[in-house]
């Protein structure tokens, strides 16, 4: 006897929900690209237990009627196309016509909606398929969907799910993609009752960046440019700019976020040498061309994207970047020298130089030689985490260099691209990152003090506002103490803002 067979239908399409729907994460990602096609001004997104206990997308959209709400969790119900030939002309985030009933199939989720220009709204329950009821209900015009106990009918697919602050940590991602694709849609994030952020709607989409990156502000070199059929828009920032990861890349194609490998070949060949191995730069990158030209229908969760005219696109793309970045000041041969230098940069060169020539050798001494802890893990880590403390000067080079240099050996020969500290000695050359030198200089300092219980502080005469970066802000909160008794008086202003009020002496 043969040994194929047809499988049952509750079988197929728990299958087929689970190429849309693996985690907590892609049940946002898709509830919130429906908020965003319904025209949504804002989305506000509530979890808890990582999501996977509960999941709560609200919007304030057209909203469904009646009919539309009763059948929007069918298979293969859809406003979007009529026909496979519309793709081709496809202007909105969704049409599979499949994610409401792939997560309506493995959890227990409740849809309200009310139409604009309608008196009340209805609500519909259902629970892993099955349908459960249907009522009027009195709501705000909009779409509210409620989604809990996801893979409660599937346990073995339930226990490949992550710990709650790793799901978390994935739905924060999501969200993150869609509000810089969306600039002009506020997105608001709360998680287990607390409201991590509110990103209110931009005029202009560096505003967003900046809000969920603050750190880039001062780097970003604006690119805007059509190339035939493609218009480019990227914020890059300048070589100066350096992570140890791709945290901040992030690429769109019509407003989605996607993955497509180009896009990092561009990127390491626009910056080339001019940033250090292992290390990378900040750049947002959109593109919008005609929906003929782009498909997304090659992954079930939208995660690639194949180009009619790959090389073209490719070309045009690293073209751009290269440009942008030899337009802006900070790296071409004209901007080197002293000339360029901000009196903040002369500052912490001249404190460098003299530094290194060993006026304060002291300090130096964990600073040298050695590794780099994992790039993946340099972000994380709580300020009075030992291992913290080993981040290098010399990240790049440091795991291949010979040990035990004595970098007091070396001669002080000057700076480049306003960004880097040049040493020379011993038949080597070594380049010194002069605002992580800076940052580490202090963070030892500080660090000393704090140890030997010799903590003073000194009042700022005009307070600080600092926006802790989203990726950063729990780590933040959990080491305010800390940096308290080190000196910092730290006060909660909201959302991820804080006033700092004194500082370390
Ligand atoms: N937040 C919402 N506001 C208004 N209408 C919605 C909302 N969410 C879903 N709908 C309606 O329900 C339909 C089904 O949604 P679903 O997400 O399952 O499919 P889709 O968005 O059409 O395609 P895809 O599977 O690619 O997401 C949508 O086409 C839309 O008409
Ligand atoms: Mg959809």
């Amino acid at each position: 006897m043969g040994v194929i067979k047809t499988l049952d239908y509750n079988t197929v399409v728990k299958i087929a929900a689970g190429e849309v729907i693996d985690r907590p994460a892609s049940i946002v990602r898709e509830l919130i690209d429906n908020s965003l096609d319904a025209g949504a001004a804002v989305i506000k997104v509530v979890i808890s237990g990582g999501g996977k206990q509960i999941i709560e997308v609200q919007d304030d959209g057209s909203g469904m009627e009646k009919g539309d709400l009763e059948i929007c969790t069918k298979n293969h119900t859809t406003s979007k196309i009529g026909s496979f030939d519309d793709i081709i002309a496809l202007r909105t985030l969704g049409f599979r016509g499949e994610a409401l009933s792939s997560i309506a199939e493995v959890a227990d989720v409740s849809i309200l909606s009310r139409l604009r220009h309608t008196q009340s709204g209805y609500r519909m329950e259902t629970a892993f398929g099955e349908f459960k009821s249907f009522t009027e209900t009195g709501m705000n015009t909009g779409t509210t969907v409620i989604v809990r106990d996801l893979f409660g009918n599937l346990p073995a697919r339930k226990k490949f799910l992550s710990n709650d602050s790793t799901e978390t940590r994935f739905v924060n991602h999501e969200i993150l993609k869609k509000a810089l694709a969306f600039h002009d849609t506020g997105f608001e994030f709360s998680s287990h009752g607390e409201r991590k952020y509110l990103a209110s709607p931009k005029r202009t989409l560096v505003e967003r960046i900046v809000e969920f990156f603050p750190d880039t502000t001062d780097y970003l070199i604006p690119l805007e440019r059509h190339d035939g059929a493609v218009k480019i828009t990227a914020y890059l920032t300048k070589p100066a700019f350096i992570r140890p990861n791709r945290s901040y890349q992030y690429f769109f194609v019509n407003r989605r976020a996607v993955e497509w490998k180009h896009f990092y070949f561009a990127i390491q060949n626009a910056y080339g040498n001019l940033i250090p191995k292992g290390f990378f730069p900040a750049v947002f990158l959109y593109l919008e061309l005609d929906p003929a030209e782009v498909d997304f229908n090659v992954h079930p969760m939208k995660k690639e994207v194949r180009f009619r005219e790959e090389s073209v696109i490719s070309k045009a793309v690293q073209h751009a970047l290269r440009e942008a970045l030899s337009d802006s000041d900070g790296i071409s041969p004209a901007d080197e020298g002293e000339m360029r230098f901000t009196p903040y940069e002369r500052k912490i060169a001249g404190a460098i130089g003299g530094f290194l020539d060993g006026q304060s050798a002291g300090d130096m001494e964990n600073g040298v030689n050695r590794q780099v802890p994992p790039p993946d893990k340099q972000d994380t880590r709580p300020f009075d985490h030992p291992a913290g403390s080993e981040r290098g000067l010399f990240p790049a080079r440091q795991a291949a260099a010979p040990g035990n240099i004595d970098y007091l050996e070396y001669r002080y020969v000057g700076i480049v691209f306003s960004a880097y500290i040049v040493l020379e000695g011993d038949g080597q050359i070594l380049f010194v990152d002069q605002h992580a030198a800076h940052e580490r200089i202090n963070y030892e300092k500080m660090r000393d003090k704090y140890r030997s219980g010799q903590t003073a502080s000194q009042e700022l005469l005009v307070p600080v506002q600092i926006d802790i970066p989203l990726k950063a802000a729990d780590s933040f909160r959990e080491n305010v103490d800390t940096l308290g008794a080190m000196g910092f008086e730290i006060e909660h202003f909201g959302g991820n803002s804080y006033v700092i009020r004194s500082i370390p002496d």
